[in-house]
C-alpha cells in the first residue's frame, strides 16, 4: 500500500518497563525463553527523518530527569555511528522495501543500558519513519519480522501498549490495564550489559528452576484486565544475578521503599529500578523522600509506543 510522501517525519518513541520478567532456560539458538509483562511509558526519544542522498545520524542528548542527570558514560553508551540501531533499522528498511536514504536526527532522553528499551524504541521509530518517508504501509507481519531481526525487544517497541511477551519476547499478547498508573524510575550511575546479565543468570541454575511456576503465573494474570500492582509480583529473574552490583541494588530498593514506593523492581536486565506510585499520592511527595544521587524520572503508562507526525511537502 502507498500514500503521499511527506517532506519530513517526526516520531515519538516511548520507553518500556518490564512490570515483571521471568527468564527460562537457554534455547538451542542461544536465546532464552522469557515470560514478561511489557508496558509502554511516557518517557520518549524523538526521531526526525528527512529524505537525503546518503544515510546520516546526529544524536543530541536531553536530560528528562526530574532530579539529577546521567553521567557522561551513559551518553557514550549510545553509539552515534553505523552501530546505532536507528541507522541499522533505517538501512534494513531501505534494503528490503526501497524508498532511498535519510538524514536522521535523534533526541535521546531514554537512558541507555538501563532496561528501558531505548535502543529498541529508536529502531522501531526508524522503521516507522522510513515507511512514512517512502509512502509505504507494511503489513503487520512484515513490520514485526524486520523488527525481530534488529533485537528481541523491537517487536514490542513497534506494537506498544501493555502486552505479555513470550518466546524471545516477540510472541506478543495484547493486554488491557485495569487503570493507568504512574511510576518513579531511578537510574543508577552504573549500567548493565544485557548479554553479560544473561550469562550471569545461566550460572545461577536455581533461578531457572522456578521457570515453570513463573510462566504459569504470567499466563494466569495475562488472561484478565491487568493490575500493574499484581504484575510486579511476577518479579524479575535478573534481580537474583546482580553479581557485584547486588549491594547497590538492594540499597537502592530499600531507599525507594522507604520513600513510599511499594515493590521496587528492576526493568529488563537493569540497571533502572522503578516503583509504582499508589493512586492519589503526589509524585513530588515521594521524590523529596528519595535519598541518593540516582537520576529520577516520573513516568505514566502509555497506550502506544510510537506517535508519527508527517510534515507534508508544500503543494503545487
Ligand atoms: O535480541 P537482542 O539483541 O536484544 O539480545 C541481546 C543479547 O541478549 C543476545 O545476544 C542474547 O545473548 C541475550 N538474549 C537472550 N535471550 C533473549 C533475549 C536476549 O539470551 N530472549
Amino acid at each position: 500500500m502507498s500514500r503521499a510522501r511527506p517532506r519530513r517525519v517526526r516520531v515519538t518513541a516511548r520507553a518500556k518497563l518490564n512490570l515483571g520478567l521471568a527468564v527460562g532456560p537457554k534455547r538451542p539458538d542461544g536465546f532464552h525463553d522469557l515470560a514478561t509483562i511489557f508496558q509502554s511509558v511516557s518517557l520518549a526519544d524523538t526521531l526526525v527523518a528527512e529524505p537525503a542522498r546518503a544515510f546520516s545520524l546526529r544524536v543530541r542528548h536531553e536530560n528528562a530527569a526530574v532530579r539529577g542527570s546521567l553521567p557522561a558514560a551513559a551518553r557514550r553508551a549510545v553509539p552515534a555511528g553505523a552501530d546505532n540501531l536507528v541507522l541499522r533499522a533505517a538501512r534494513a528498511f531501505a534494503e528490503r522495501h526501497g524508498g532511498g536514504a535519510a538524514r536522521l536526527t535523534l533526541v535521546k532522553r531514554i537512558p541507555a543500558r538501563a532496561g528501558m528499551g531505548g535502543g529498541s524504541a529508536d529502531a522501531a521509530a526508524a522503521l516507522a519513519a522510513m515507511a512514512a518517508l517512502a509512502g509505504r504501509r507494511l503489513a503487520r507481519r512484515e513490520r514485526l519480522e524486520l523488527a525481530l531481526a534488529l533485537g528481541s525487544d523491537v517487536p514490542f517497541a513497534v506494537v506498544g501498549g501493555t502486552a505479555l511477551g513470550l518466546g524471545r519476547g516477540e510472541t506478543l499478547r495484547p493486554l488491557t490495564l485495569d487503570r493507568p498508573f504512574r511510576a518513579v524510575v531511578a537510574v543508577p550511575r552504573w549500567q548493565i550489559e544485557t548479554r553479560a546479565a544473561f550469562r550471569a543468570l545461566d550460572r545461577r541454575k536455581y533461578v531457572l528452576t522456578k521457570w515453570g511456576r513463573k510462566l504459569g503465573f504470567a499466563q494466569s494474570i495475562a488472561r484478565k484486565r491487568l493490575s500493574p500492582f499484581r504484575a510486579v509480583r511476577l518479579g524479575n529473574s535478573f534481580e537474583h544475578a546482580m553479581g557485584r552490583r547486588e549491594g547497590a541494588f538492594i540499597d537502592l530498593c530499600s531507599r525507594l521503599r522507604r520513600a513510599g514506593l511499594a515493590e521496587p523492581r528492576l526493568t529488563g536486565s537493569g540497571s533502572a529500578v522503578f516503583g509504582l506510585l499508589e493512586p492519589g499520592v503526589p509524585a513530588h511527595r515521594v521524590l523529596e523522600r528519595i535519598a541518593g544521587s540516582e537520576a529520577l524520572y516520573v513516568v505514566h503508562s502509555a497506550r502506544k509506543s510510537l506517535a508519527i507526525e508527517r510534515i507534508p511537502a508544500p503543494s503545487g
